[in-house]
C-alpha cells in the first residue's frame, strides 16, 4: 500500500513538470485571467487523468514524448471543469483543492473566462503532439489526430457536458433512476477518464480491440471514481478533500448513496474496479502499475 502510493506521488511530481511547461506567462492586459488559470490548475490536484494516460501509453509500448502535451491538456480540460463546475450557477462551492475556488478569488466574469481559457489552451497544447515543420510519418500523424479526436469528442456535449447538463437538470427531479444516475456518471467523469486512456492507447499504436478494451476498463473506473466521490462527500472531511463535504445534499442531488446508501455503494466500488482490473490483466503489456493504482483508488480518502 505504501509502496503504491509513493509510486503514484513520484508520477504526480513528474506529471505537474510537464503540465506547468505548457502554461501561460502571466503578462499583458489579459493578465487576470491568465493568473485564474495558473491559480487553479497549479493548486494541486491528483493528476489521476493524465497518469492514467501515461501508464496506458505505457503499457501499450509507447515511449515517446507525444503523450505529454496530451496530458497536459487532458488536465487542462479537467480543471476548467471543475471551475466551471464550482460557479455559483453551479454546484455553487467555495473550496477546491484546498483553497478558495477560482471565482470566489478573482470575481465569476474572471472564473467563467479562466474555464473557457484553459479549454481553449487545451486544444492549443494538444495540437503540439504534432512534429511540426518536419515531415512525419502519415501513421504516426494519424495516431496523434485519434487520440486529440477522442479528447475532444469525450470532453463534448456526448461526454462530460453532456453529463453535466444531466446532473444539474436532475437536481430538480422528484425521483432520479439508476440508468440516469449512471448516464450522469459515465458521462461527467467516467468520459474524461475514457478519454484518457483511450488516447494512451491510441498514441502507443494499440489496435481498434484494445482500444476499445479501454474504453470498458475506463468505464468501470470512471463510475467507481465518482460513486467514491459520492461516498466522501458523506464521509469524508475538508482537511482531507479540499473541497466542502454536504455539497451534493446542498444541491439536492440525487447520488448512489442517497439512492443506495453507502454500504452498498462502496460494494459497487469494489466490483467496478475488480471488472477493471481483470480487462487490465487480459491486456498484453505490463499492466501492473494500472492494477495497482485502481485497487487504491477503492480505499481513497480524497
Ligand atoms: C473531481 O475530480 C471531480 C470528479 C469527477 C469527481 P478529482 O477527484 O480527480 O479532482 P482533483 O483533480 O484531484 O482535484
Ligand atoms: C463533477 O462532479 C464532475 C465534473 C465534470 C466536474 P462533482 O460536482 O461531484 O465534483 P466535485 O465533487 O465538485 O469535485
Ligand atoms: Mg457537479
Ligand atoms: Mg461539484
Ligand atoms: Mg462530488
Amino acid at each position: 500500500m505504501e509502496q503504491i502510493q509513493e509510486a503514484i506521488q513520484r508520477r504526480a511530481a513528474d506529471i505537474e513538470e510537464i503540465i506547468r511547461a505548457y502554461l501561460p506567462a502571466e503578462t499583458g492586459y489579459q493578465r487576470t485571467v491568465l493568473e485564474a488559470m495558473n491559480y487553479s490548475i497549479l493548486a494541486g490536484g491528483k493528476r489521476l487523468r493524465p497518469m492514467l494516460m501515461q501508464e496506458t501509453y505505457k503499457m501499450f509500448g509507447g515511449s515517446g514524448r507525444e503523450v505529454e502535451p496530451l496530458m497536459a491538456a487532458t488536465e487542462m480540460i479537467h480543471t476548467y471543469s471543475l471551475v466551471h463546475d464550482d460557479l455559483p450557477a453551479m454546484d455553487n462551492d467555495e473550496y477546491r483543492r484546498g483553497r478558495k475556488t477560482t471565482h470566489t478569488v478573482y470575481g465569476e466574469a474572471m472564473g467563467i473566462l479562466a474555464g473557457d481559457g484553459l479549454l481553449n489552451l487545451a486544444w492549443e497544447t494538444a495540437m503540439q503532439a504534432f512534429p511540426m515543420g518536419e515531415q512525419g510519418e502519415t501513421a504516426h500523424m494519424q495516431r496523434i489526430a485519434g487520440a486529440v479526436a477522442v479528447l475532444a469528442r469525450k470532453a463534448g456535449v456526448y461526454g462530460m457536458i453532456g453529463g453535466q447538463t444531466a446532473d444539474i437538470q436532475a437536481e430538480e427531479a422528484e425521483q432520479v433512476s439508476m440508468e440516469q444516475l449512471l448516464f450522469i456518471h459515465e458521462h461527467k467523469t467516467a468520459a474524461l477518464i475514457q478519454a484518457a486512456m483511450m488516447a494512451g492507447a491510441i498514441l502507443a499504436g494499440a489496435n481498434e480491440q484494445q482500444i476499445r478494451q479501454m474504453e470498458r476498463c475506463a468505464y468501470n473506473i470512471g463510475i467507481a471514481f465518482q460513486i467514491q466521490d459520492d461516498i466522501l462527500d458523506v464521509t469524508g472531511t475538508m482537511e482531507e478533500l479540499g473541497k466542502p463535504i454536504g455539497s451534493d445534499e446542498k444541491n439536492h442531488k440525487q447520488t448512489y448513496v442517497t439512492i443506495r446508501g453507502v454500504e452498498a455503494s462502496a460494494r459497487e466500488v469494489e466490483r467496478l474496479s475488480r471488472e477493471a482490473m481483470e480487462i487490465l490483466s487480459s491486456v498484453e503489456g505490463d499492466s501492473g502499475f494500472l492494477r495497482e493504482l485502481t485497487a487504491f483508488l477503492i480505499h481513497r480518502r480524497k
